[in-house]
């Protein structure tokens, strides 16, 4: 992999944008964390994801999916379904509650992952998997329904910058004498996001920008007919993000369930993540004819859609001390119930969305 990444750097003449090696780290077929066979999800692996870590997240989605599909009927269609957790679980939720979508779509660019994906479908009865397709490429025909993004924007490539004379330069990746990848600074500029003035950053400020955001929310987008685009993930509206404090940027990298900051090391081997710019999907999914439904905080989110009720129904007391345990770092602002956000994106939908009853923080945006 390291081969790799000093072969592009050398042929780009010296340095790589970051987007362009955080792609490679992620993304570089055989090699890159996401494209080859690291564990990466659970226990075992690097991080743990609302559907790894619960069922909670999923019964609580697939009632929100019931809600919209008794409108629109159709399909769900989930983009970057990882080990399948999610989709495992919301299909056996629908179909307690009687409410089975015709097919239940995924569109995964990890080969590893999709292999994975289908061996934990194989797993449910055979009238849940029998509905499960993988997909190659978005469907030709717009579907009817509900599209799911769990995790996956903040997968998207971002480019790094660091504000000198109230400009935001950016941050590329070169090898340094000893042979190790280093960041330097670039001589060209990045265009901050609207709404973002560098010159009331402070110097040496960094953070990160997503560019790949707005085409991925309108190819989303294009795929969304009639129905609910549901888009979770650890990130805010931009004002917070962009924020003067936050001087070093959101960046992180997760190496076996250790958090840290130097994309550098464990190269394909780690995950490297930043926080999602909300402000960014909702103005891409605004010019791609989609209505900004819902923003909420994910703990806003599984209260309103009845996780508590799920947890005081578990009969068997031990497992009932266990979903309490997963509901805590669902809902705790400590943990994921506050920096994981949800928007909803709608196209011709005329229904309540009851996991955006309780909070309504779209103003922010
Ligand atoms: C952090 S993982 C989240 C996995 C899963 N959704 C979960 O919550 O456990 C990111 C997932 O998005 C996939 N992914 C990244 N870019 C994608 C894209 N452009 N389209 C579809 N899937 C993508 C990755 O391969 C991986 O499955």
């Amino acid at each position: 992999m390291l081969d790799l990444v000093r072969a592009r750097i050398a042929a780009a003449g010296g340095a790589l944008p970051f987007a362009d090696f955080m792609a490679l780290a992620l993304y570089a077929p055989g090699l890159g964390y996401y494209s080859a066979g690291a564990r990466k999800f659970g226990a075992g692996g690097d991080f743990t994801t609302a559907p790894e870590l619960s069922p909670l997240f999923g019964r609580c989605l697939a009632r929100q999916c019931r809600e919209v599909l008794a409108v629109t009927g159709g399909a769900i269609l989930e983009f970057g379904a990882g080990t399948g957790a999610l989709a495992a679980t919301v299909l056996a939720a629908l179909a307690d509650m009687r409410a089975l979508p015709e097919r239940y779509l995924i569109l995964e660019v990890s080969a590893d992952l999709r292999s994975r994906q289908q061996m934990r479908i194989a797993q449910l009865p055979t009238a849940l998997a029998g509905r499960v397709e993988w997909l190659d490429r978005l469907p030709d025909e717009p579907l009817a329904g509900v599209v799911l993004a769990n995790e996956v924007l903040d997968a998207l490539p971002c480019e790094r910058f660091v504000v000198r004379g109230g400009e935001a330069y950016r941050l590329g990746v070169a090898v340094d004498a000893r042979g190790a990848l280093e960041a330097v600074e670039l001589a060209t500029t990045l265009a901050l996001p609207a709404g973002i003035d560098g010159a009331a950053l402070p110097e040496g400020y960094q953070g990160e920008l997503r560019p790949s955001i707005a085409p991925w929310i309108g190819s989303a987008a294009a795929a969304l007919g009639h129905g609910l685009l549901l888009a979770c993930d650890y990130g805010d509206a931009r004002a917070p993000l962009y924020h003067a404090d936050r001087i070093d940027g959101t960046l992180l990298c997760h190496f076996r369930h250790r958090a840290h900051g130097n994309p550098f090391i464990h190269v394909g081997l780690q995950d490297i993540t930043a926080w999602v710019d909300f402000t960014a999907v909702a103005e891409a999914a605004s010019a791609a004819g989609l209505e900004v439904a819902g923003f909420a905080t994910q703990a806003a989110l599984l209260l309103a859609l009845g996780i508590e009720r799920d947890v005081a129904a578990v009969p068997d007391e031990r497992t009932r001390y266990a979903r309490a345990t997963e509901a805590r770092l669902l809902l705790l602002p400590t943990a994921m119930g506050e920096s994981f956000k949800a928007i909803a994106l709608t196209r011709g939908l005329d229904a309540a969305l009851s996991g955006f009853s309780l909070q309504d923080l779209r103003h922010r945006l």
